[in-house]
């Protein structure tokens, strides 16, 4: 099978999840390589529903290797909760395995993620409070404690002891908060430490061997394209790099071990947390939408902000991903509109534009300009192949594609596994 990067189109929550699922029954590994427990990826496998934060999607099949890579930030507690509530729910996590070069999320980011936000005041960025940005700027920085330190106690004391200095001053002089307590942080860790070291390993080797056995490789993206550091809507971005570029900085492969790259996008637009969404209803219609797409955080149970598909923003999504093909889904969510709009490009400065304007977080005065399409009222849960879908839908789903200037290789009309249409761009492209 190809090696394949599934990268979210655009602010998160596209359903990467259900489409790394789909693809991980044919894979010999799935890489999660970037963000944290600030993503929430779900799967729903006959009526169940997992949530994942940090463990891979593939770990529902136990013959797939799962590995959490070293762009990845890890907050112990997340992933230990995480592991043992699979563990009790029958499913074996003995094929999970976890970079030693993956940075931690320590107790003083979450707060400093917590703090940072309240200084922001209203100009808060709406993060998820996770630890994430402050747990990044310490990789960045060369502060960063990584997870083969935790696994040598005598080392991890002693980076723990200058790191917790250095963050109290911070916590007490700046913010004017309580300082932590550093042995109880050294305790706490040290009993993580014990539970991941069985899983902990050099995942760098791990990965080009799997490459070069061709086992078939699926680089799952957490967050968004336009939440990306760099090539997102900063600063209302997350800190990492959710693109298909993500995937070579976060596990250690290069570019030419790319095979394919599927970008997912909804039939709409979701957006959780503060910044620029230029399609945003925020009217009757944004609410039917959320109501209809359940579209409340996977992770922090947030509203998320709901609007129309935005072509300019899968546009720039295809190229700066190398998007090979797009898997659009919920699409039974836009069921019982009248009318589907979509937006084909920006009004700014006077003047029409299809490409993204590169100081769009800052735009105030920028108006989405639509074409109007007819809805649909026919029950599309049950479609199973492109003749299934009205007519109208289908009308949609090819300006859609049009629009987007990539093939559309998968549609989905649910949450469940078989409630996806597999188009022949998947069997050329993913399948071989
Ligand atoms: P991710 O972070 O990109 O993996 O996406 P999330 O899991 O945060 O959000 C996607 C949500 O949509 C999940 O609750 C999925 O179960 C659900 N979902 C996925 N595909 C479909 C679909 O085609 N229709 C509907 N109605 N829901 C879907
Ligand atoms: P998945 O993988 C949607 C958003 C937050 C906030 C911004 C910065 O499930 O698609 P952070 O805590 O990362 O510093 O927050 O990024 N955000 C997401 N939004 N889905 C996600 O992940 C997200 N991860 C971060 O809401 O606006
Ligand atoms: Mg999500």
């Amino acid at each position: 099978m190809a090696n394949i990067v599934v990268v979210g189109a655009q602010w998160g929550d596209e359903a990467k999840g259900k489409m790394v699922d789909y693809l991980s029954r044919r894979a010999g590994m799935v890489v999660r390589y970037g963000g944290g427990n600030n993503a929430g990826h779900t799967v729903v496998v006959d009526g169940e529903t997992y949530k994942f934060h940090l463990v891979p999607c593939g770990i529902l099949y136990p013959e797939v290797v799962c590995v959490i890579a070293d762009g990845v930030v890890i907050d112990p507690a997340v992933l230990i909760a995480e592991i043992e509530k699979l563990t009790a729910r029958g499913h074996s996590v003995s094929h999970l395995k976890v970079s030693q070069n993956a940075h931690l999320i320590m107790p003083y980011h979450r707060l400093m993620d917590q703090l940072e936000e309240r200084r922001r005041g209203t100009g808060a960025l709406g993060t998820t409070g996770r630890g994430i940005g402050p747990a990044y700027a310490d990789k960045a920085t060369r502060n960063g404690i990584r997870m083969h330190e935790l696994m040598d106690r005598a080392r991890f004391e002693e980076r723990l002891r200058e790191q917790i200095a250095e963050k109290n001053l911070l916590f007490t002089r700046i913010y004017e908060s309580e300082p932590l307590d550093g042995k109880a942080v050294l305790e706490e860790y040290l009993e993580y430490a014990e539970k991941l070291r069985p899983f902990v390993c050099d995942t760098v080797s791990l990965i080009g061997e799997a490459i070069r056995r061709d086992v078939g490789v699926v680089f799952e993206g957490a967050q968004g394209t336009l939440l990306d550091l760099d090539l997102g809507t900063y600063p209302y971005v997350t800190s990492s790099h959710p693109i298909a570029g993500g995937a070579c900085l976060g596990t250690g492969i290069g570019p030419t071990a790319i095979d394919a790259v599927v970008g997912v996008a909804k039939s709409y637009t979701t957006r959780v947390g503060a910044g620029v969404f230029p399609t945003e209803l925020t009217d009757d219609i944004g609410d039917y939408i959320r109501e209809r797409g359940h579209e409340y955080g996977t992770t922090t149970g947030r509203p998320r902000r709901c609007g129309w598909l935005d072509s300019v923003v899968l546009r720039y999504a295809a190229q700066v991903n190398g998007m090979s093909c797009l898997s659009l889904g919920l699409l039974d969510v836009l069921t019982g509109l009248d009318t589907v709009k979509i937006c084909v490009g920006y009004q700014v400065d006077g003047a029409f534009t299809q490409e993204m304007p590169c100081d769009l977080p800052y735009r105030t005065d920028l108006q989405a300009v639509y074409e109007t399409l007819p809805g649909w009222s026919e029950d599309i849960s049950g479609a199973r192949c492109l003749d299934d879908l009205p007519e109208t839908c289908r009308l949609y789903i090819r300006r859609v594609e049009e629009l987007a200037g990539v093939p559309i290789a998968t549609l989905s009309v649910g949450p469940g596994r078989d409630q996806t249409i597999i188009l022949p761009t998947a069997h050329a492209l993913l399948e071989n």
